[in-house]
């Protein structure tokens, strides 16, 4: 990645503390979108200061479409983008609201249709591009009171395998990642932090989505890499 120009998404977040690091320590010319200035003086105290300073910050709402074209505009080249935004929501089908679930797919699908559709089109002018875009484990093994979520999160996974057919015979891969729990500090708020060893590490994920997004992985197309620790 070293000199790449990445787009992450959702760097700030529970995720992002392990994959934006690593993404400035490969070397790459950096910029991490972001909501909440807390989330970003977080990620500061968490990362030494001269890597830190190497990240530039762009305020944006994922679900601003005009938005998100004028950030991809601005940006001028993008060899990756590393989407990770997202999150979880849990309830009973029968009782869920239409509400809720439509803001489960502008989380989960949505953002990642702007984000792909505006950076995809650079690839393509450029012919050269790496999308990493993150499922969950739901959407392949769906659950119980989830169905929000694993419907989301599945229809991530099937955008992802469309751009990766749409790219075929260019340098340009698209594949995604399906975690099953991170050890993020909100999961052992949630959860406690019994089962926290078996989780999967924010840093440890990171490697894997640092690898798809890389130049070593031009042969890898459509994947939907489990990445399951050892839940
Ligand atoms: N945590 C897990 O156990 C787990 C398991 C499987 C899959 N995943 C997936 O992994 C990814 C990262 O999860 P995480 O735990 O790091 O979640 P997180 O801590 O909530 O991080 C998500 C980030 O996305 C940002 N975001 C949300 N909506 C946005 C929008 N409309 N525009 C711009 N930014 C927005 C959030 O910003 P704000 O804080 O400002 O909202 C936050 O920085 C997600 O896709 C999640 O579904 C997580």
């Amino acid at each position: 990645m070293n000199g790449k120009k990445v787009l992450l998404t959702g760097g700030t977040g529970g995720l992002g503390a392990g994959v934006t690091p690593l993404v400035v320590s490969r070397g790459a010319d950096l910029t991490v979108t972001y909501r909440h200035q807390e989330e970003v003086d977080r990620l500061k105290q968490q990362m030494a200061a001269d890597d830190f300073s190497k990240i530039q910050f762009a305020n944006l709402d994922l679900l601003n479409e005009s938005a998100v074209q004028q950030l991809i505009e601005d940006i001028g080249r993008i060899d990756v983008l590393i989407h990770l935004v997202g999150g979880f929501a849990m309830g009973a089908t029968a009782e869920y609201s239409y509400e809720n679930w439509k803001k489960d797919f502008d989380l989960n699908l949505h953002t990642t249709f702007l984000a792909c559709k505006y950076s995809l089109a650079k690839m393509l002018k450029q012919g050269y591009g790496r999308i990493v875009t993150v499922g969950s484990r739901g959407a392949i093994e769906p659950g119980a009171k989830l169905a929000a979520y694993c419907a989301s999160k599945a229809a991530v996974v099937a955008l992802t395998k469309s751009i990766a057919a749409e790219t075929q015979g260019t340098n340009i891969t698209a594949n995604s990642v399906l975690p099953s729990v991170i050890d993020t500090p909100a999961n052992r708020e949630a959860m406690g932090t019994e089962q926290a060893q078996q989780w999967v590490k924010p840093e440890s994920l990171a490697e894997v989505i640092c690898f798809l997004a890389s130049d070593a992985a031009k042969d890898l197309r459509g994947a939907a890499v489990p990445v399951y620790g050892d839940v």
